[in-house]
Formats: C-alpha cells, sequence, structure tokens
C-alpha cells in the first residue's frame, strides 16, 4: 500500500523532485491512465500547499473534457482556445497565469480562485488533455513550478497506457 509522505524540502525544485519519487511509488506496478490520474490529482492537492484544485481535462473528440479531479465541481467541456486550460492546448505549452482576472477569457469555475497553471499532455506530437492546478492567492504558480509539474506531466504519461 502507498503511503504518502510529508515533503521536507524548503526549495521548490527540492520539492517536485521528492514529489516525484512519490509519484514513482505510486504508479508503481499500475498503467491505467484514468486511476493514475485520479491518484495523481489527489497526490498534487494533499502534496501542494495553497491549491483550490488540482485535476485532468481530457481531449475528447476535439475539445477538453473534465478528468478526474480535487476541488470543488467544475465546467465539463472547454473548447480548444477558451480559458487557460484551451490556451495551453492550442499553444501546446504550459500556461502560467498570475492574475487569473487579468487573463482575458478565464473562465471561473471556482470564484475562489486567482492563480493558475496549465500544462498541456503531450504524447506522439498530440495534445490528448491537461493537468490544471488552481490556487486562491494571486502569484501562487512560478517557474519552478511549471518546469516541476511539466516533469511530473512527463512522468505520469511514460507510466500509464492511452486513456
Ligand atoms: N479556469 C480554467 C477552467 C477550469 S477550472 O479552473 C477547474 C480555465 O480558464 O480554463
Amino acid at each position: 500500500m502507498f503511503q504518502a509522505a510529508t515533503i521536507s524540502a524548503s526549495d521548490k525544485p527540492g520539492f517536485y523532485r521528492e514529489l516525484m519519487q512519490q509519484l514513482e511509488g505510486l504508479l508503481h506496478g499500475e498503467r491505467d491512465a484514468i486511476a493514475n490520474a485520479a491518484n495523481l490529482s489527489a497526490l498534487l492537492y494533499d502534496a501542494m500547499p495553497r491549491l483550490n484544485w488540482a485535476g485532468f481535462y481530457l481531449m475528447r473528440d476535439g475539445e477538453l473534457v473534465l478528468g478526474p479531479f480535487q476541488g470543488k465541481p467544475a465546467c465539463v467541456r472547454i473548447p480548444v482556445g477558451r480559458g487557460v486550460c484551451g490556451t495551453a492546448v492550442a499553444k501546446r505549452e504550459s500556461v502560467l497565469v498570475e492574475d487569473v482576472h487579468a487573463f482575458p477569457g478565464h473562465i471561473a469555475c471556482d470564484a475562489a480562485s486567482r492563480s493558475e497553471l496549465v500544462v498541456p499532455l503531450i504524447r506522439d506530437g498530440e495534445v490528448i488533455g491537461v493537468i490544471d492546478l488552481d490556487s486562491p492567492d494571486p502569484g501562487r504558480f512560478d517557474t519552478d513550478d511549471q518546469a516541476g509539474i511539466e516533469a511530473i506531466a512527463s512522468l505520469y504519461l511514460e507510466a500509464s497506457d492511452r486513456f
């Protein structure tokens, strides 16, 4: 049985190194993409301070559809190019938003959200979904968080079969 340990690192790169180790343990021996996405959402929500939402949107017939997550119920469908999530898909790159109120087209699923980080999941050159993190604090995410979650996304893709 996997047991999450409290992360002790005081700097963000160290935090993400420990989080990667925990994720390797959590995904070991299991390749189901939805089960692994559900457990990764729970790990992120539990381990990362100052989050109000952590989860997945999955590409289904050309639009993003809500996947496994932790937090308040969220909007189910997001067209490509809309909101922070749809922008990450259209640009095929991570989008870091320090103040969601200043992001044109931000989709407010939880009014408490003030900053957001969205990392696309790219398999064989195709965007198959995103990991979305929301915080109630403006400026919660920086480039260390972006690099850390991009590494987490790669590990998730390597460790999981297709949806
Ligand atoms: N804020 C996102 C929508 C998803 S929720 O944050 C869970 C966006 O603008 O794409």
